[in-house]
């Protein structure tokens, strides 16, 4: 499924700071009806104003325009990669979807948000509706997984973060915003059909966490992922969608399905999906799932009326939430996701298509470069750096080393979707979360350009990894020899050195291990530079005493070499931490990939999330692993020291800080807007309409009777009545908002640090708060982070406000955060394992705690 994208620099910034399993009929809870999207019950501006003007739009619509947005057109059936019908009678075309993410792991909530918003400036300007997003899912649960690097890292806390900023940065450009993959699709293998088994405290506390957050920054649309959860396929899983996204968390927008991620017509439309992507494959009748066969199910009365007007109200309300002010108007796509050439086929996968101009080459950079080079920078990661070899200063000599610093030969794009190792140097991983370099920077081309500013001498740049002997000679005869190593990892359509998009192990690639140590056999110079999609096996590297200095730059995208150098050099003081856990062995750590030698079934793969909360640094700060931990989740040096001290908490009195009203009450019932026409020749074509085949279309195959059914459209009697029920429903007690109880957002204690530079140079100290929760949570959870920009003997304070739901644990009985009588703790630091400042926290009002 190659994405060929447009442009998108690629953005990758490395952080910075950095049971109740079952099949289908045992939900855990009740997921039947759907949620209706009504401002009845959501207190929040911006989704009131934009569900009033849906409302009015959707009104005026007949059943098969309603439907017409609801489905893709087909695969390659337009000009992106994903698109709807339109309303030709309104002059409204339907909605262009595009990838992707773009592998962020990072920083500090400005820069997230100015990404966001480079990103949104982008997609807007080459006429994209919809980014397809960023993602949280996968979070991380295996360090292996294909498309960690698409996301934020493990930590839920740092994803949620992220996702918000990037949301909002993404939707203030006009651009409606994805969150993915929704939910619990944590590897690649099996993707398509893995059973993950999860408990309900897990599912809340980990995964569902970023999700939420990302709800509450306003998302408008969320993709639901390929995987199924406890028997029932995402897109159709009535608990991870009603039940969870739609009504616990409040979501307004629409849910779309991963690319052909949709299994049943019925199935889907009751289990909450609201847009069917790409939109074909089905049953022969109407060779999709929906499209015709959603408008014949709707006569039928298998999903109901009121379901299909609140599919087309959320896609509605995302799109009038995020079209206001400056941005009202939206661009025509100026661009193919199917070819890099200016002409091409309007509907590539059609033989009637016309061959126009479908790439005008609209460039949508801006000034956006400066910024990537920033993010590079910054989100550099200095693990090592002994006797201060770095930063360099006009050094004698350089040896430059190794394939992964070169240019990609053949260019930065030569390799469909990125997915070909060796390539030149790594600065994206593979799959449909790429996007098209305009350019590269590679590590090589600018230490040349540092090196003749400087009359740095001697430059020995050596290609090949498997040329042990040319590596060492060259190494040898140079002051300071930078050796560069790579691993990389995507999606699973494309298979890369044998790994089928999940990594098969943690080493490094192409004999990067032998050449680092090779290198630093004859240098005690040797700085090792990784671009790598999470961790790799580095404690021979680490431990190695010729190895000065060890920088992780994960995957920097097109400004890669001048980010680097720029830290290499001292220019950016480095200032990223780990945003997870490098462990010494791959057995350390609590979960594994699932694969062919793994399932027990092949057919019908079973994966239990057994590990719990117990992922990344909560499993080694509880003593899991036996090889023992190298470098340490949150962790990062710079050029630079800063102390610590005077620690102060306080408890934040007054309404914010005892009460949490319980959310009780009733929504309305299912709200129906606009009619359905009488008599099946309402819903056939416009007499004279030509179709273009093989493109999905809304409308009946014919007028004389209703055929659905049968082959995967799903059988009507499957579902409980509750599940077609339009009548007002009770509200969830962690609900009420966008987000879930606005009471849980409440700040109940705010805590405070100095932080003090006593180093020589500027330099950017990321200060980390853990919570301990006591009883039986991990030792301690992140909580919170920020980033202080301090001259050498300056002093300033951090602040770090703690919310209900950040101290609270989620009660599988009650359906509720709850804070539990355990006595708490909060733990300020440099990395989870570098604690300077504790203190225990004062129970909130009218609390005590009752245990410790
Ligand atoms: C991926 C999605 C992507 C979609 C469209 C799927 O295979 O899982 O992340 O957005 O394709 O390219």
């Amino acid at each position: 499924m190659a994405a060929t994208t447009f442009l998108l620099s690629l953005l990758s910034l490395l952080l910075l700071l950095l049971t109740a399993a079952g099949n289908a009929a045992d939900t855990p809870f009740p997921g039947f009806p759907s949620p209706w999207t009504t401002v009845a019950n959501i207190s929040d501006p911006a989704w009131t104003a934009a569900y009033a003007k849906a409302v009015e739009f959707v009104s005026g619509l007949t059943l098969t325009e309603k439907v017409n947005l609801t489905t893709g057109t087909g695969w390659e059936a337009d000009r992106c990669i994903g698109n709807t019908g339109g309303l030709p009678r309104l002059g409204f075309r339907g909605f262009c979807l595009m990838d992707g993410p773009l592998g962020v792991r990072n920083s500090i909530r400005r820069l997230m948000r100015l990404r966001g918003e480079a990103l949104g400036a982008e997609f807007r300007g080459k006429g994209v509706d919809v980014m397809l997003g960023p993602a949280s899912g996968p979070l991380g649960r295996v360090p292996q997984g294909g498309r960690n690097w698409e996301g934020f890292g493990p930590d839920p806390y740092l994803a949620g973060v992220a996702m918000a900023e990037t949301i909002q940065g993404i939707q203030s450009r006009g651009v409606i915003a994805c969150a993915k993959h929704y939910i619990l699709n944590e590897q690649e293998h099996y993707r398509g059909n893995i059973d993950v088994r999860i408990d309900d405290r897990t599912m809340h506390e980990l995964y569902l966490w970023p999700f939420a957050d990302a709800v509450r920054a306003g998302v408008g649309s969320v993709m639901c992922s390929y995987n199924k959860i406890n028997g029932t396929y995402a897109c159709e899983n009535e608990w991870t969608t009603n039940y969870l996204l739609k009504n616990e968390l409040g979501f307004q927008g629409f849910v779309m399905s991963d690319w052909g991620a949709q299994h049943t017509t019925l199935g889907s439309a009751l289990g909450g999906l609201d847009m069917a992507m790409p939109g074909d494959g089905g049953p022969p009748l109407y060779r999709a799932l929906w499209g015709g066969a959603l408008t014949e199910a709707v006569l039928r009365g298998d999903v109901p009326e009121w379901r299909l007007d609140d599919m087309v109200v959320r896609i509605m309300a995302a799109y009038f939430k995020v079209h206001t002010g400056d941005y009202t108007s939206r661009p025509a796509p100026n661009f193919s996701a199917w070819t890099n050439k200016t002409m091409g086929p309007l509907h590539p996968s059609s033989n009637q298509s016309t061959t126009t101009v479908v790439n005008e080459f609209v460039n949508v950079q801006a000034d956006h470069a400066t910024l990537i080079r920033e993010l590079g920078a910054k989100s550099i990661v200095l693990l090592k750096n002994t006797n201060n070899l770095l930063p360099l200063t006009k050094p004698a000599s350089l040896a430059i080393i190794g394939d992964d610093a070169q240019d990609p030969p053949g260019g930065p794009n030569a390799c469909p979707d990125r997915g070909c190792f060796p390539g030149g140097t790594v600065a994206m991983g593979y799959g449909s979360g790429t996007a098209e370099f305009p350019y590269l920077i590679s590590p090589a081309t600018a230490l040349y350009h540092q090196a003749a500013l400087d009359g740095t001498p001697i430059i020995t740049n050596t290609t090949s990894n498997w040329n042990l002997p040319a590596a060492r000679a060259a190494a040898a005869s140079a002051s300071v020899a930078l050796v560069f190593a790579a691993a990389t990892a995507g999606e699973n359509y494309l298979t890369v050195a044998t790994n089928a998009g999940d990594r098969n192990n943690l080493t490094l690639w192409g004999n990067g291990d032998a050449l680092i140590a090779a290198v630093a056999s004859v240098n005690p110079n040797t700085v090792v530079v990784l671009h790598t999609p999470g961790p790799v096996l580095l404690e021979h590297i680490a431990n190695n005493p010729n190895v000065s200095a060890i920088l992780w730059a994960g995957f920097p995208g097109q400004e890669s070499g001048n980010g680097l150098v720029d830290v290499l050099y001292g220019r950016v003081n480095p200032q990223g931490r780990s945003p997870f856990v490098w462990a010494a062995q791959e057995g350390d750590w609590p979960a594994r990939v699932m694969d062919e030698e793994e399932a027990e079934d092949p057919r019908r793969p079973v994966q239990g999330f057994g590990e719990g909360v117990w992922v990344d640094y909560r499993w080694f700060q509880k003593g899991g692993g036996r090889g023992g931990v190298v470098y340490p989740f949150g962790f990062g040096l710079g050029y630079t020291r800063f102390r610590y001290a005077n620690l102060t908490v306080v408890r934040q009195e007054g309404a914010a800080a005892g009460a949490y009203e319980l959310v009780e009450g009733v929504t309305g019932p299912a709200p129906r807007y606009g009619v359905v026409e009488e008599g099946l020749e309402m819903h056939v074509a416009p007499e004279g309409f030509e179709r273009i085949s093989p493109y999905v279309y809304p409308w009946l195959n014919n007028s004389e009777s209703l055929v659905v059914g049968g082959g995967g459209a799903g059988n009507s009697s499957e579902f409980p009545a509750a599940a077609r029920d339009g009548s007002a429903q009770p509200v969830l007690p962690a609900s009420g908002a966008p987000g879930g109880h606005p009471g849980l957002y409440e700040v109940l204690y705010t805590v405070t640090a100095l932080i003090t530079n006593i180093g020589k140079v500027k330099g950017t100290d990321i200060p980390q708060l853990y919570v301990q929760l006591g009883g039986d949570n991990p030792w301690g959870i992140l909580r919170g982070f920020d980033e202080v920009e301090l001259e050498p003997e300056e002093t300033k304070t951090v602040t770090f406000n703690l919310t209900r739901r950040d101290v609270s644990n989620w009660n599988t009985t009650t359906q509720n955060w709850e804070i539990t009588d355990w006595g708490k703790f909060v733990f300020v630091g440099s990395n989870v394992r570098d604690i300077h400042l504790n203190s225990s926290l004062p129970a909130p009002v009218g609390m005590t705690w009752r245990y410790s």
